[in-house]
């Protein structure tokens, strides 16, 4: 809490402060070797030292304070989670899947390299992800460990964030029903995005309303950034975005606003982040800067 003479913290700043927080976490872990192999930690370190809102860290960050938990713990979850989406960035940018030459404002990670070593760089960055949430480092307790692990597990898996990637693949030339893009999107970005903001009761042990709430928050918060993604993917702007736009339309992607139209589709959005905000009251005024994001997500233009 800042001191009454402080002024308070805007979110940018907020946002700020955990981007270098997340991106000295990150350097401690991918440190530069001379090994014969370090092209792949190159590549490593370029797929996530590449700029990025680090959105999901700051979900680690921001719901471990609900909880009082230890800075430290919470940043290296937050690493490991950045590191998972990251993998999910430099495999969803290859030739293979949605073929983008650019993230981050830079050269995708295949396109700096190459698709072998992406490929690589995208699995070694997901195993070195459980590795991080199975040290003592992370947490003392192994109960708290086990269940990181498996949370993180199921939501970037088959039933989450790899499943969403398939249904994603397969709208290309299927025709879903809004329920399955609900589904699709929910899978693909939703799952991660839980995760982010229950690590936090995790590590703080709390398996109460409060951890439902949180979940019910992340939900809502998850399936909104996706329509927003969607929605600046149509009307975003290449130089804030760092990545091209026009890009799932080109592919004839399932979107909501493929599906319903972007003034339907922002609507969509309002009505999740309004949602999202609602599951908050019990933590009373303690989640302001969940509160602030999730405005954040609906105004963004990256
Ligand atoms: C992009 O995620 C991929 C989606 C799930 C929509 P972000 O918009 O969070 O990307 P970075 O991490 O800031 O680059
Ligand atoms: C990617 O969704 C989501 C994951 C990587 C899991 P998109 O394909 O819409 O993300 P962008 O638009 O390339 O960032
Ligand atoms: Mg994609
Ligand atoms: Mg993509
Ligand atoms: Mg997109």
């Amino acid at each position: 809490m800042p001191s009454p003479r402080e002024a308070p913290q805007s979110l940018q700043q907020k946002m700020d402060d955990v981007i270098e927080d997340v991106n000295k976490t990150i350097k401690r872990l991918l440190p530069e070797t001379d090994l014969p192999e370090d092209r792949l930690y190159e590549a490593m370190r370029y797929g996530t030292l590449n700029g990025g809102k680090r959105l999901r860290p700051f979900l680690v960050i921001q719901s471990a304070n609900l909880f009082n938990v230890d800075s430290k713990r919470a940043r290296r979850v937050a690493a490991a989670l950045e590191f998972v989406h990251c993998y999910s960035l430099i495999h969803d940018d290859l030739p293979a899947m949605d073929n983008a030459d650019m993230r981050r404002g830079k050269a995708s990670t295949h396109k700096a390299y190459d698709n072998a070593t992406a490929i690589l760089a995208g699995d070694a960055l997901l195993t070195l992800a459980f590795e991080i949430l199975s040290s003592p480092e992370t947490h003392e307790d192994p109960r708290v460990r086990c269940e990181l692990v498996a949370s993180l597990a199921q939501a970037a898996g088959g039933q989450g964030m790899c499943g969403g990637q398939m249904l994603d693949l397969l709208g290309e030339t299927e025709e879903f029903d809004l329920g399955t893009i609900s589904r699709l999107q929910r899978m693909k970005t939703g799952r991660l995005m839980s995760f982010a903001c229950e690590s936090g009761a995790i590590l703080g042990k709390s398996d109460g309303p409060h951890r439902k709430s949180l979940c019910n928050y992340a939900h809502d918060l998850g399936l909104a950034f996706q329509v927003t993604d969607d929605i600046l993917d149509v009307e975003g702007n290449v130089i804030e975005m760092g990545k091209e736009t026009g890009q799932d339309n080109e592919a004839g992607k399932a979107t909501f606003v493929s599906t319903m139209g972007k003034e339907q589709a922002k609507m969509r959005a309002e009505m999740l982040v309004s949602q999202a905000t609602r599951h908050l009251h019990v933590f009373g005024n303690r989640a302001e800067t969940l509160k602030e994001l999730a405005q954040y997500v609906l105004k963004r233009r990256a």
